[in-house]
């Protein structure tokens, strides 16, 4: 399931070890990995939060995070939990006291000492963007980056930076202590089992490449709906919306995975020299194009069955007249060879009717339509790459219906994941932390691909900002977005996918 180098023994900091993100996801994964027998015999995890607490509170805020984000109450597991919160440790640190990484240090060190442990160590940035370049300083400056002890790699959570200028400011600040081979900037979409899996369908198997280009494809769509709201995130979600929250990390990242060309080997750096030539390759749109090619929208108050979800404006944290953007529909160009003209759609919203994310190869139709008339649908051959839910792979085609006549109608051939019945699919935090531990960077983003992503988004949130005349569409929960979104396909009989899930 995972990779198959060696994984040494170490520790893992985790700063903001009692945020949310820590404990919805890193405790459950590091807790499957240990379950799992992934992790090395010598290993521990060490939360740094700035709460006041002893190691016994913090292991059992450790053990109420698993109950609430992995339930699951076996014998054998409660057995297996109460030895993992033995390796569990805490040390007060606050992230703006630089004094405290000297505590830090020495806490360490004496830990390493103690249990034996090389000083192999892991620093997972769980806080706020704005202390990355703090912590990471505040590391540098008590030696906690050097490698001649053991090795140090540090993992950055998204977003990357607010804008092309600050991606390339805090990259600047993180190299100056940590090299890039040190540096992991996370994006778990890159994790999650059947993103990986695009390039396996498209570079395993004979018969998808061939047809991968602009020669038979029509054009793509990538989707990634979620029916929650922002619902207490709006702090952060205000000054993030849609674009810098989802396009500019993850769906970019699906992106580059379904376009980039065929690595020679099967490596870090090869595959990661072919997605970042993809997001480089991306049509920039300017400004005077943002309002054709871009739609933006907000989600308003509505009365869904018995309840009344509040409008974007109305959440926690939110500026009652914000502009923040909560769906995005991107039609979108890649400049090279293999997809010259062909329209990428790219499409993201919070409220909406499903909790889906797809891509969508759609197919040229066949050259002569013999069974036009006789066709009950579209005549739209797709081939459908599912990550979330069912994942897997369909390919959708036109077949005769029994009996008399010629009548076609669209049916689907599909592989599921689910019916792997023995494989457990594991968590994207799972698969990127342990890639993390044997210092496998693969599935991680690399800076240049990160600049980009940046270089792409950026002009069109700075039209937004400079250029009121752009709208802002509102839309109601639990809709497919503002309908304006399907004016992006030029035609007024095509229209987005509208998947179930
Ligand atoms: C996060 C975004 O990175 O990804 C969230 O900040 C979003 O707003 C989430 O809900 C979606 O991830 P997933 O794995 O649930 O599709």
């Amino acid at each position: 399931m995972f990779s198959k180098k060696k994984i040494e023994d170490q520790v893992l900091v985790i700063f903001g070890s009692n945020g949310d993100l820590a404990r919805r996801k890193l405790l459950p994964a590091i807790f499957q990995l240990y379950t799992g027998n992934f992790l090395p015999a010598n290993f521990v995890v060490v939360g740094a939060g700035s709460q006041e607490k002893d190691e016994n509170a913090y292991r059992k805020d450790v053990q109420a995070a698993l109950k609430e984000f992995l339930p699951n109450e076996t014998a054998a597991r409660k057995e297996s939990l109460a030895v993992f919160l033995k390796q569990v440790y805490y040390k007060k640190v606050h992230n703006q006291t630089t004094a405290d990484f000297e505590g830090l240090r020495d806490y360490l060190y004496r830990l390493s000492d103690q249990l034996n442990i090389r000083r192999n160590i892991i620093y997972y940035f769980s806080i706020p963007p704005f202390l990355y370049e703090t912590v990471a300083a505040n590391l540098v400056n008590y030696g906690l980056n050097t490698e001649d002890d053991g090795w140090k790699r540090i993992i950055v959570e998204k977003p990357f930076g607010y804008s092309y200028d600050t991606a390339i400011e805090l990259d600047k600040k993180l190299h100056s202590g940590f090299n890039e081979e040190q540096i992991y900037r996370i994006d778990h979409y890159l994790g999650k089992e059947t993103v990986q899996n695009i390039m396996v369908t498209r570079f395993y198997n004979g018969f998808f490449e061939p047809i991968w280009n602009r020669k038979y494809i029509d054009r793509v769509e990538i989707t990634a709906a979620e029916k929650i709201g922002v619902s207490g995130r709006g702090g952060y979600y205000d000054s993030s919306g849609a674009m810098r929250d989802m396009i500019q990390n993850h769906l970019l990242q699906v992106l580059a995975v379904v376009a980039m060309e065929p690595p020679a080997i099967f490596d870090s750096d090869s595959i990661r020299n072919e997605t970042v030539k993809v997001l480089q390759a991306l049509r920039p749109i300017k400004g005077n194009e943002v309002a054709q090619q871009v739609i933006r929208g907000q989600y308003i108050a509505t009365q869904v069955g018995d309840s009344m979800h509040p409008g974007y404006r109305q959440e926690q944290g939110v500026a009652p007249n914000s502009k923040t953007e909560t769906f995005v529909a991107i039609k979108a160009f890649i400049d090279n060879w293999r997809w010259g003209d062909v329209p990428f759609y790219i499409r993201t919203g919070k409220h909406l009717p499903a909790r889906v994310t797809e891509v969508v190869i759609h197919l040229k139709h066949a050259p002569h339509q013999l069974f036009k008339q006789l066709c009950l649908t579209q005549p739209n051959n797709m081939i459908i790459l599912r990550i979330h839910p069912d994942a897997g792979v369909a390919i959708d085609f036109g077949m005769k219906i029994p009996g008399a006549g010629y009548k076609v109608h669209n049916v689907e051939m599909a592989f599921k994941y689910a019916d792997l019945a023995e494989t457990k699919i594991p968590e994207a935090y799972e698969r990127l932390l342990l890639d993390c531990m044997v210092g496998d960077s693969t599935l991680y983003a690399r800076a240049d691909a990160v600049k980009a992503s940046w270089k792409f988004v950026d002009p069109i949130i700075q039209a937004w900002q400079v250029n009121p005349e752009i709208p802002l569409y509102f839309y109601e929960c639990n809709t497919w977005g503002p309908h304006e979104s399907n004016h992006l396909f030029g035609d007024s009989h095509m229209k987005w996918r509208e998947p179930n899930d």
